[in-house]
């Protein structure tokens, strides 16, 4: 599945990604930021459900000047801390700043946050490439799409659908700027199953990914 999973990805379908049954027990669309257009945001919004977000890998993340929220958050009083998050036994959750390309309106349009994915893309592969762009001319924060910002060593310290995503583009040789959604329920107000979102990879003839899968090829081919 692996394979499928690969050429999936880099043709700019999604993969839907399964985490595993002692974490979140969740499943999120994936595709790569590149290739994003407004008819896949309207996607992942109406049959996944979830908050879509892009993830970055650590090494551009660092060089656009994005960290971890719960970093920038420390003055507040809220922000999370060690032990915060049930699922995960890492210190924090992925997420980073919220961002808007500065050519968006609202941001928050299918439109808009295609727009806003393109172009972190764009900023992830020259940062990966060893190049500098201007992170804060062409984007402002908050903004309307969330930015999660990848483990430094991937899925040997952390396994969420942030590792898992950013794992899948390395070992295919695709830009590591993926955009994921979780796919909820609309009738038990929960995360659908991994039965139903099997049901409806089967139905739209896309691939199903667990965890456990990228998890072992990675271990036999790590990309750094
Ligand atoms: C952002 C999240 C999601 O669970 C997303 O899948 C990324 O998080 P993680 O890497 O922890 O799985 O919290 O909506
Ligand atoms: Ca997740």
């Amino acid at each position: 599945m692996i394979e499928k999973a690969i050429e999936a990805l880099k043709n700019g379908e999604f993969v839907l990604i399964y985490d595993f049954a002692d974490r979140e027990g969740e499943t999120d669309f994936a595709i790569r930021s590149d290739l994003i257009t407004p008819a896949h945001i309207r996607e992942m919004r109406k049959d996944a459900g979830g908050l879509i977000c892009t993830s970055i890998h650590a090494k551009a993340a660092e060089k656009m000047g994005l960290p971890f929220a719960s970093d920038a958050l420390k003055m507040t009083n809220v922000a999370e801390k060690e032990g915060d998050i049930p699922y995960d036994k890492s210190n924090h959750s992925s997420f980073s700043l919220w961002v808007n390309h500065r050519d968006t309106f609202t941001g928050v349009t299918d439109i808009d946050r295609a727009l806003t994915a393109n172009k972190l893309s764009e900023h992830v592969k020259h940062a990966m490439n060893g190049g500098a762009l201007d992170f804060s001319s062409e984007f402002r924060t908050p903004g309307h799409m969330a930015t999660l910002r990848a483990n430094e060593q991937l899925l040997d310290k952390r396994r969420g659908q942030t590792e898992l995503s950013i794992a899948l583009a390395e070992i295919g040789g695709i830009n590591p700027c993926i955009t994921i959604c979780e796919m909820l329920d609309d009738n038990t107000g929960r995360a659908l199953t991994k039965a139903d979102a099997m049901k409806y990879a089967e139905k739209k003839g896309l691939v199903f990914i667990g965890g456990a899968e990228i998890v072992e090829y990675w271990e036999n081919n790590k990309v750094y």
